[in-house]
């Protein structure tokens, strides 16, 4: 089919020319004299972009599951407790991934919809006197479900429990699109990947942990290699890393630095912002409903659930087949409920009008009750009206 695919699915995002650019590079040696001089500045930046003074940064060639894995194996030992909501298939994986590597896992099961109960995670912390929970581990934008939990609001209730345990953030779909702010919410471990706001392809778990999670290293008794924070302190105090990193990868982490930074976080946080606002007017319109619920709306991604009696597929399919887009599919629990419209990443209004309009005549094939028009109207006049 002639003419781009349109990606709006919740990662990977699309991919900046100006990052293309930066990453057609010859290939390079990574133990040169010089090669400090591209890995010591993304480090350092991504300090600025995770909004931590304190806290260490990571670049590991994996994705953000060895992110997890990297959080649960350096700083903790088989038994230990670790508590979790699962409210959607990226919270269940955590908690599996856990369970797997043997650490006791309490999991909350909590409606897929909704996020981190605050009040409830206050009250297992105040019960939980003998600090048997070595760490909490929260799902931030819950990418299955479109969920944004309150991660200032977990640390509140960590603090009010005057609870030392370890906070771990996956933030796969939140950094580098939503407000992250690690120093001030207190993250101990906060886990992102490549291809989502940082705009690159997949292909790097990108990292921080707190000097106390970091204090916890030597204690912690879980065999580990490859993923070994302490072999990456050793090697990119210097400057360079254990093993050999894609150095087109770096080339490209450097532009995505640039560019996030050129605009300003708080742009970047109020983009999504606009970008999501404008997706859930044209849901609206159209008379369909969000996963989310109220109060928990992800500014990354829309989880849109289907009436009764429809199969969120076939929408998916007809978006691509007819319409050349691609949108994300409901996982597992939600499998054929929901189809969901990633706003993350390189996007600007007129690409969210050219997602709407795809999911627009996509329900318009597939006999959905709906206006020509009305979402992508509803999400034009908003853009609009509030266009700088
Ligand atoms: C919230 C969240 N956590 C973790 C992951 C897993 O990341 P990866 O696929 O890079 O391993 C994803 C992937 O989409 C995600 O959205």
């Amino acid at each position: 089919m002639a003419g781009r695919n349109h990606l709006y699915v919740p990662g990977p995002t699309n991919v900046p020319n100006e990052i293309m650019r930066a990453m057609n590079v010859d290939m390079e040696d990574h133990r040169s004299p010089i090669f400090p001089n591209l890995l010591k500045p993304v480090l350092e930046d991504l300090k600025k972009v995770f909004r931590t003074e304190t806290g260490q940064t990571f670049y590991f060639p994996a994705t953000g599951t060895a992110g997890w894995e990297v959080a649960l194996t350096n700083t903790l030992s088989p038994g230990d407790k670790v508590l979790i909501y699962r409210f959607g298939q990226f919270g269940h994986l955590w908690a599996d991934m856990a369970r797997r590597l043997g650490l006791d896992v309490i999991k909350v099961e909590t409606p897929w919809g909704e996020g981190i109960p605050v009040d409830d995670l206050k009250q297992r912390l105040t019960a939980d006197n003998g600090h048997e929970i070595k760490a909490v581990l929260a799902t931030h934008n819950e990418t299955s479900t479109g969920v944004t939990s309150d991660i200032a609001g977990v640390r509140k209730a960590m603090d009010a429990a005057s609870h030392p345990a370890l906070l771990y953030v996956d933030g796969v779909s939140s950094i580098a699109s939503l407000e992250f702010r690690m120093d001030d919410w207190g993250v101990d471990g906060a886990i992102s990947g490549s291809q989502k706001g940082f705009m690159l392809p997949a292909g790097a778990a990108i990292l921080a942990f707190s000097q106390k999670a970091l204090s916890r290293m030597e204690d912690a008794k879980f065999p580990r290699c490859f993923l070994d924070l302490r072999d990456q302190i050793n090697a990119n105090k210097d400057g360079y890393t254990p093993y050999t990193p894609s150095t087109p990868m770096l080339h490209g982490l450097r532009k995505s630095l640039e560019l996030l930074l050129d605009e300003g976080l708080e742009n970047v946080y109020a983009r999504h912002h606009r970008l999501g606002e404008g997706t859930r007017k044209a849901i609206a319109a159209w008379g369909l409903g969000l996963c989310a619920k109220p109060g928990f709306e992800s500014d990354t991604v829309s989880a849109v659930v289907v009436p009764e009696g429809k199969d969120a597929r076939e929408v998916i399919n007809t978006a691509y087949n007819r319409y050349n887009i691609s949108l994300g599919g409901g996982l597992t629990e939600v499998a054929g409920k929901v189809f969901r419209i990633g706003h993350m990443g390189w996007m600007n209004d007129v690409s969210m009008l050219g997602a709407i309009a795809g999911v627009e005549m996509a329900l318009l094939d597939n006999g959905y009750d709906i206006q020509a028009g009305s979402g992508v109207g509803a999400a034009l006049e908003y853009y609009r009206s509030t266009a700088e």
